[in-house]
């Protein structure tokens, strides 16, 4: 994200947008593209919790589970900063301006343990001490029409990302790969196969949404802890969709003031499965679905676009 014009506005800074980078045949922003060899040489801890996923997947979802699981149900704990610096953001550094400065690295560096950390990295650009170190990862997949949904939304309403462009662009780029963090495609493939060597929990957004009280358990089980019935439902409860919407600490109000525009479309915005269907036309998603055939023929990866 660069500063385009100074102006002393700090709760309102004018920040550009982003420009594509390709490292590795991954699109990524400028900030992550010049500091890509320092998050490549970052020291994981064995104790450490990474939560990776494609950007939209429901990310902030399952860092709230996860805290809420880590702090045993107390939401005080969980309300004691924003979602944002709770989990350090790996890749994610901003320089310019002051109001909105922020290195992942530094954060997760200066952090104690047991830390959770936070990347949208694909599996083949995850710093390697995470793998040396046997650490444990959540990768959240969300179906890919719903993702692109979600993703044109945000691309709109976060001015330091790329212009999204129309909605008809958007979706090629999504197709082509061309959107910051790289192909939704190979991001799902790359991780579902690693979850066969590594220490990965793979979840769907789609079954989070079904039945989120039994994905909560398969993360209570997977971090190695003990939970009674009614605590399993005040976590339930609190990261509901209607819950974590006015939690200023989870819903992004609080942090990218001036970035973030909430009045063009709230971060929290509709927190569904099928959302995609007010958006393609028959053609597009005609289109969609045979590229998309083509595209997961070597995976036996499976998602539901509907419930
Ligand atoms: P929509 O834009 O489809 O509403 P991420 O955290 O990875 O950026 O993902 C954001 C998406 O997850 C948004 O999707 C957001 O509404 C949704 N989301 C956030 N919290 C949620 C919750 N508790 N339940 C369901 N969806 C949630």
């Amino acid at each position: 994200m660069a500063l385009d014009k100074m102006e002393d506005l700090s709760l309102n800074p004018v920040v550009s947008r982003a420009k594509l980078m390709e490292m590795e045949g991954v699109a990524v922003t400028q900030p992550i593209y010049s500091s890509y060899d320092k998050v490549r040489k970052f020291k994981a801890r064995p104790d450490d919790l990474l939560i990776a996923t494609y950007a939209k997947a429901g990310t902030t979802w399952t860092q709230e589970i996860v805290d809420m699981i880590q702090q045993n149900g107390d939401v005080e704990k969980c309300r004691r900063d924003t979602t944002y610096r709770r989990h350090p953001f790996l890749e994610w550094n901003i320089q310019e301006p002051p109001s909105l400065r922020y290195s992942g690295l530094e954060l997760a560096d200066a952090m104690p343990s047991p830390r959770t950390i936070k990347t949208h990295l694909p599996v083949q650009l995850v710093p390697p001490s995470f793998w040396e170190q046997n650490c444990k990862v959540i990768y959240v997949a969300r179906n890919a029409k719903d993702n692109l949904v979600s993703y044109y939304h945000f691309h709109k309403m976060n001015k330091g990302l790329p212009d999204p462009g129309t909605w008809e662009e958007f979706v090629e780029k999504f197709m082509t790969g061309k959107v910051v963090w790289g192909s939704w495609y190979d991001h799902v493939k790359g991780w579902w196969k690693a979850k066969d060597k590594h220490r990965i929990l793979y979840l769907f957004y789609e079954d989070m949404k079904e039945n989120p009280k039994q994905e909560i358990k398969k993360i209570v089980k997977f971090l190695e802890k003990d939970m009674n019935e009614e605590l399993i439902n005040k976590i339930l409860y609190n990261t509901s969709f209607e819950i974590m919407k006015e939690n200023p600490m989870a819903n992004y109000t609080k942090e990218f003031q001036g970035v973030m525009d909430h009045s063009i479309s709230p971060f929290m915005r509709k927190g569904v499965v099928g959302d995609w269907k007010n958006y393609f036309t028959v053609a597009q998603n005609e289109k969609f679905d045979e590229d998309y055939k083509k595209k997961m023929a070597d995976t036996s990866l499976v998602f539901r676009t509907e419930l």
